[in-house]
């Protein structure tokens, strides 16, 4: 029997160790009020900068955001920010260009929503870049503004259930885009042939030792690192547990493992309701930017139906799978943008973003 000596003793070592832990364990305290801080609709008569930080909203790869904005008497110009590239998953900065056409597709709803009419054109210099001048407009539909920030994307389990055909139509409509094409399945057989392409080429991913360097580059572990950088793929907003930077950063070669994470993707895609897959009728940086705002109009919309979405684009990065995937869309000669899947499920913790003076030239 424990004397009351000892249990005094242990008692405190108890407590002790566990406020060391409490100390050591990173919580989502102040995470979340961060989020919404970032995440907040505009007052009325904003300024220009108060789009900039709406687009800055919007999907980038990695969470990189590579884009700068220069901003100026009615016009802003989203230009790319070459020095947030990822140049092993995306040599030819193509998710970099989609992400642009993300943050230009927000910028324009948010605009419009707030009485502004937008002119858009894309100069394709030396440099891609994308201009648009606001002028005074008719305030235009709120459906997709007020999704901007509950948008994110989740990957978890979804529920499984069918999304209804009507709602795959206004899906289908909110994400038209001259350009691009946006193809939709839903049958059993054509999402378990993705889940095939997805591992496939997640297998590839995994094997190279720079692929998988440079997304540990961009994942923060902890609250605290996601909220210092503002940037990167936060583990809490992609269902990951949050543990302490020392144990996890140790532990991610052990914890990140091919077999595991293809069992992940299958799962997840076999829990979705439908796959839609984006396809630019070329591929250059222009239809790139095309295709993100095609992109960023489907999630915004799939967001106001209470639809998730998340990407599982490895059948499109992997230029070994990509022939043969576009070949099994039946459009051989093309070059398929964006896999995403889509289905009901509860919303992860928001990505953080960076200030808007640290975007703004
Ligand atoms: C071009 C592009 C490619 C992306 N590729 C992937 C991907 O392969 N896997 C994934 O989980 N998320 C992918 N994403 C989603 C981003 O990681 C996500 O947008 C970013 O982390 C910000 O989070 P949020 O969408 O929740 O705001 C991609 C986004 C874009 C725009």
């Amino acid at each position: 029997m424990l004397s009351r000596r000892t249990l005094i003793t242990s008692g405190v070592s108890v407590a002790a160790l566990a406020s060391v832990g409490y100390a050591l364990w990173p919580r989502l305290d102040g995470y979340e009020e961060e989020m919404l801080r970032q995440r907040a609709l505009l007052t009325e008569n904003p300024p220009l900068l108060e789009f900039v930080r709406l687009a800055t909203l919007a999907a980038s790869g990695h969470n990189t955001q590579p884009w700068k904005f220069k901003v100026d008497a009615g016009r802003v110009g989203i230009l790319p920010d070459m020095t947030r590239r990822t140049e092993v998953v995306d040599p030819d900065d193509h998710h970099l260009y989609v992400s642009l056409g993300c943050a230009a597709e927000n910028l324009i709803i948010a605009a419009k929503a707030q009485g502004r009419s937008v002119e858009m054109g894309i100069d394709s210099g030396q440099e891609t870049r994308i201009e648009m001048a606001l002028s005074p407009g008719v305030p235009g539909d709120a459906e997709l503004y007020t999704a901007i920030p509950l948008r994110q994307s989740t990957r978890s389990l979804y529920d499984g259930m069918p999304v209804s055909a009507e709602e795959i139509a206004i899906l289908q409509a909110a994400a038209r885009q001259e350009g691009v094409s946006v193809l939709i399945f839903t049958e059993r057989a054509d999402l378990d042939a993705v889940a095939d392409f997805v591992i496939a080429g997640n297998s590839m991913q995994m094997d190279d030792p720079a692929f998988v360097a440079e997304l540990r580059d961009w994942l923060r572990f902890t609250p605290r690192q996601a909220i210092e950088t503002g940037d990167g793929l936060f583990s809490a907003s992609s269902g990951n547990p949050v543990v302490p930077a020392w144990i996890a950063e140790p532990l991610f070669g052990q914890i990140f493992r091919k077999d595991s994470e293809n069992a992940k993707y299958r799962a997840q895609i076999q829990s979705s309701s439908g796959v839609a897959v984006f396809v630019g009728d070329k591929a250059d940086p222009e239809h790139w930017i095309k295709v993100g705002r095609s992109f960023q109009r489907f999630a915004l919309q799939a967001t106001a139906l209470g639809i998730r979405n998340a990407h599982i684009n490895q059948p499109i990065e992997v230029p070994d799978i990509r022939p043969e995937f576009a070949g099994w869309l039946g459009m051989p000669e093309r070059r398929p943008d964006l896999v995403v899947r889509f289905g009901r499920a509860p919303a992860l913790p928001m990505s953080p973003r960076r200030p808007v003076s640290e975007v703004v030239l």
